[in-house]
């Protein structure tokens, strides 16, 4: 503990010549009275600003697409927004959320659960129709990563589509159980563990849309096409009969 004090003292002093903010005890008053906590918390601060000083900045360009409904004469284009990948977590919607909380307030996406849940961030990331809360931050900083809503959907704003024809047609499938059994014990009805099996890679299903919205047959034909995501959910409710 000595030893300790010594070097922290020392460190305090060189920190003090080179204009770094010194780790104090008043940073710590929950820890007062309690000083080998106090010292281990000031050592953990110190080694944080270490790591930060080390760290390289690591900046990866995003471009995405914006248009706003309140500028309608206005055409839509690619934004581009330079993170520091150093200090974002490891996802796209990670990302977005840095920009929008660090850049730029008025970016609109729709998101929720952030761990593959709700389906609500669906998006077009390089390319590919995906969840940004489940996709991967492409490391390569060489070439930006172009974020798109999800393809042939009316936009509401930037990132945001309409989906009301995507959830009319999933209700037009009546997806809920139908039948004119009554439960053999009068209280829930039973299911074999071979009929649920039946429903393995169907009742995963988020109702995202990446799939109704990369289907060419949905964009030419979205009033009349259910879609994939409709069909399995139909498919779904049938299958175990
Ligand atoms: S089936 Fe379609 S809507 Fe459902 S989770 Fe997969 S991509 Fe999304
Ligand atoms: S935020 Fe819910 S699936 Fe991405």
């Amino acid at each position: 503990m000595l030893r300790s004090s010594f070097l922290r003292r020392g460190y305090n002093k060189v920190a003090g010549i080179f204009g770094r903010a010194e780790a104090k005890k008043q940073d710590f008053p929950v820890l007062e009275g309690h000083p080998a906590a106090q010292e281990s918390a000031e050592v953990a601060l110190e080694s944080r600003v270490t790591v930060q000083d080390n760290v390289k900045k690591v900046m990866k360009e995003f471009r995405i697409y914006r248009w706003n409904p309140d500028r309608p004469d206005s055409k839509p284009f690619l934004q581009s927004y330079h993170v520091d990948l150093s200090e974002c977590g490891p996802m796209v919607l990670d990302a977005l959320q840095k920009i929008k909380a660090e850049n730029d307030s008025s970016l609109s996406y729709r998101r929720s659960c952030r761990e593959g849940i709700c389906g609500s961030c669906a998006m077009n990331i390089g390319g590919t129709n995906t969840v940004a809360c489940l996709k991967p931050i492409d490391g390569d900083t060489s070439k930006p990563t172009i974020i798109i809503p999800l393809p042939h959907m009316f936009v509401i704003k930037d990132l945001v589509v309409d989906l009301t024809n995507f959830y009319q047609q999933y209700k037009s499938i009546e997806p809920w159980l139908k039948t004119n059994m009554v439960p053999k014990d009068g209280r829930e009805y039973r299911q074999s563990p071979a009929d649920r099996k039946k429903l393995d890679g169907l009742y995963e299903c988020i109702l995202c849309a990446c799939c109704t919205t990369s289907c060419p047959s949905y964009w030419w034909n979205p009033e009349e096409y259910l879609g994939p995501a409709a069909l399995l959910h139909a498919y779904r409710w049938i299958c175990d009969r």
